[in-house]
């Protein structure tokens, strides 16, 4: 199983051919709003095509009915993996699985993965802004078991909760981790990174990898060396 995701921030389809072209293997990508609002959601079917897994990353986050129309539509895309944000609640994520395997029709459905608190929102804005009180971990932890509660597969945290997460929801539970970078690489914008080994031993199941893998020189070889550290 491929436990890298390769986050193929573009705006063209072009770029995204030009991109995987460059990879023998089947690969797992994150297709995003970037790429959705840039290239269009036909860009799912361009990318199924040449033979690669797919994380949907939309993060759907409306009233439970809304979530479930378009997760139906989602799941017929024939996506392996969706999202949505965990602050939309227990009845919103539970009619955003009912609406999976309503579009799957029998087939199995896609995974369906819930972000926490984003890695942008520091303690100050949950606490000041977003009006939720405590510290972030402990806000992480909650969403968690209420994504677990609606039936869901997993989250998206940072590398730093995934041993949390899976203490508090069962080691069945996926973590899927952005904010990675290769021991030699700029931090680019992201704020707390990791490596791709400190990742495994933390216990994530799955990284985002974007920059590492996509402004590397050898993107092909480089997607390979992470993956090798991650198994
Ligand atoms: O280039 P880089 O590896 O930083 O890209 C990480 C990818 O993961 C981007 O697509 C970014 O939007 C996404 N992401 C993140 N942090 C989160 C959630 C998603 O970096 N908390």
């Amino acid at each position: 199983m491929n436990k890298t995701i390769i986050a193929l921030d573009f705006s063209t389809k072009e770029e995204v051919i030009t991109f995987l072209k460059q990879f023998e293997e089947p690969v797992y990508v994150k297709i995003g709003m970037e790429l959705t609002y840039g290239a269009g959601l036909d860009i799912v079917r361009t990318v199924k095509d040449m033979g690669h897994q797919i994380f949907l990353d939309l993060k759907l986050h409306d009233i439970p009915n809304t979530v479930k129309g378009g997760m139906k539509n989602l799941a017929k895309l024939g996506v392996d993996m969706v999202n949505v944000h965990a602050a939309g609640g227990i009845e919103m994520m539970k009619a955003a699985i009912a609406g999976l395997e309503e579009g799957s029709a029998g087939a199995k459905r896609p995974l369906c993965i819930a972000v926490t608190i984003l890695t942008s929102v520091s303690k100050e804005a949950m606490n000041d802004q977003l009006g939720i009180p405590g510290d972030v971990q402990e806000t992480a932890i909650r969403y968690a078991l209420n994504a677990k509660e609606a039936g869901l597969d997993g989250v998206v945290c940072s590398v730093h909760e995934a041993k949390a997460v899976h203490e508090a929801c069962g080691d069945e539970f996926l973590t899927v981790t952005p904010g990675i970078r290769l021991s030699s690489d700029s931090k680019d914008d992201q704020k707390r990174v990791a490596t791709p080994d400190y990742a495994k031993e933390q216990g994530c199941n799955m990284i985002v990898v974007g920059r590492s893998i996509t402004k590397s020189e050898n993107p092909a070889e480089t997607y390979r060396k992470i993956e090798r550290m991650m198994h």
